[in-house]
């Protein structure tokens, strides 16, 4: 659990590294890709996902970064989740304090940026009460106790709540949801955090992964390589459902297919010959 870089961690970590290395490759690629839509008459896809499918939805925007013409990302044509960006700060906030941590930048939160979660949260967009337009105490009693129950609702999201598929039979929804405060998580302690701050729910669990995420040694970070330069962090629900990750950790992207051969090529035989042969 100690060492500094599991298989996992590596795994994640070398994703990250193809990812940023595929994404100058993909630019031209992808006009490929436009051309042909075009010359078919296909529609172009303009909506496409970022890394949890249908939770992290961009809709592409011509011009988003005036002085270069690029639009905010490119869509894979294939996949439908985004090739490459123009602006990936776009849409972001500041992370916020995260007072459980200490880490390198000594609580200097200014340059670290991610996307809110509560616009991606369909109940957040019912209208200004978010969860509480049913969750008033009213509408829905506020629930007796703790116990796990079978419930009658949100079953879309939880579709078995006898059998939550995370923390294998040890966690309720009230783990990680406030009682009396439905628009808030709350961790085990009590302490209300926002939506847009899953990794801090998280963090009182996973504590380890937590310190690595804020290193950007686990999930996913882009921008400024300067210590102190702007940085977007993917949050962890942006890749993690936590309804069902003991089902479902993470799902991968789908692949895109090999890039073409260069004319007059017929095979990529010679990248397969074994070492020390060539
Ligand atoms: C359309 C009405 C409605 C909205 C909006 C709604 N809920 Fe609920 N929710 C319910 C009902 C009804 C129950 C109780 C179901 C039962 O007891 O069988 C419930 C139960 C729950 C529970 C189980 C614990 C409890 O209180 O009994 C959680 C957790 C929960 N909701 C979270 C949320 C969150 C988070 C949101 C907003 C993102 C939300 N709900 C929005 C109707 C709603
Ligand atoms: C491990 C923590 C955890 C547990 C346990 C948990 N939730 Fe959640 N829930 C979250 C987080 C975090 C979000 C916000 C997800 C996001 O950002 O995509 C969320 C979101 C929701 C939403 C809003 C989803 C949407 O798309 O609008 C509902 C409803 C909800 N939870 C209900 C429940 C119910 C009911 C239970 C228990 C049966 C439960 N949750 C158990 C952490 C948890
Ligand atoms: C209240 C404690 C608690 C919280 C909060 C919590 N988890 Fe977990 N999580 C657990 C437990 C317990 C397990 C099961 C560990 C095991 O089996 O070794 C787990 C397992 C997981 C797994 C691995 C799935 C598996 O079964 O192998 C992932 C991924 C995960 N959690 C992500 C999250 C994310 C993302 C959040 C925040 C939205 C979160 N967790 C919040 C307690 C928690
Ligand atoms: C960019 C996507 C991404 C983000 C962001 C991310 N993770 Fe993960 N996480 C992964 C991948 C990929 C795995 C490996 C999945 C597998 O083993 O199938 C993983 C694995 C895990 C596991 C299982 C670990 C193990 O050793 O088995 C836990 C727990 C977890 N993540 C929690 C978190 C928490 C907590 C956060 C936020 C602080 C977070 N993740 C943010 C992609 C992400």
């Amino acid at each position: 659990m100690h060492s500094l870089i599991t298989p996992t961690k590596f795994a994640v970590l070398a994703l990250c590294g193809l990812l940023a290395i595929s994404l100058g490759l993909y630019k031209s690629a992808e006009s490929a890709e436009q051309m042909s839509a075009k010359t078919q008459n296909e529609p172009l896809v303009t909506d496409c996902y970022e890394s949890r499918e249908g939770y992290t939805t961009v809709t592409r925007v011509e011009g988003a970064v005036p002085q270069y013409g690029y639009p905010n990302i490119k869509c894979s044509q294939k996949t439908g989740a985004v090739l490459w960006y123009g602006d990936p700060y776009e849409g972001t906030v500041p992370m916020g304090e995260m007072p459980e941590i200490t880490d390198a930048t000594r609580g200097n939160y200014a340059n670290a940026v991610v996307k809110p979660r509560e616009p991606r949260l369909m109940y957040f967009n019912m209208g200004p009460d978010g969860c509480k337009t049913c969750h008033d105490g009213k509408t829905v009693p506020a629930p007796k106790n703790k116990k796990p129950r079978e419930l009658a609702m949100h079953q879309d999201i939880v579709e078995n709540s006898m059998q939550l598929m995370h923390g294998r039979g040890s966690l309720w929804c009230l783990d990680c949801h406030s009682a009396t405060d439905r628009n808030k998580l709350e961790n085990r302690q009590g302490v209300q955090i926002g939506f847009n701050q899953p990794q801090r729910l998280c963090g009182t669990c996973h504590g380890e992964l937590y310190i690595d995420w804020r290193a950007g040694i686990h999930g996913k970070r882009t921008g400024d390589w300067a210590a102190n330069g702007k940085k977007r962090w993917w949050v962890c629900t942006e890749c993690h459902n936590p309804h069902t990750v003991q089902v479902n950790r993470f799902n991968p992207i789908k692949q895109e297919a090999p890039p073409a051969l260069p004319r007059g090529m017929k095979n990529a035989d010679h990248e397969r010959m074994p070492h020390g042969e060539h």
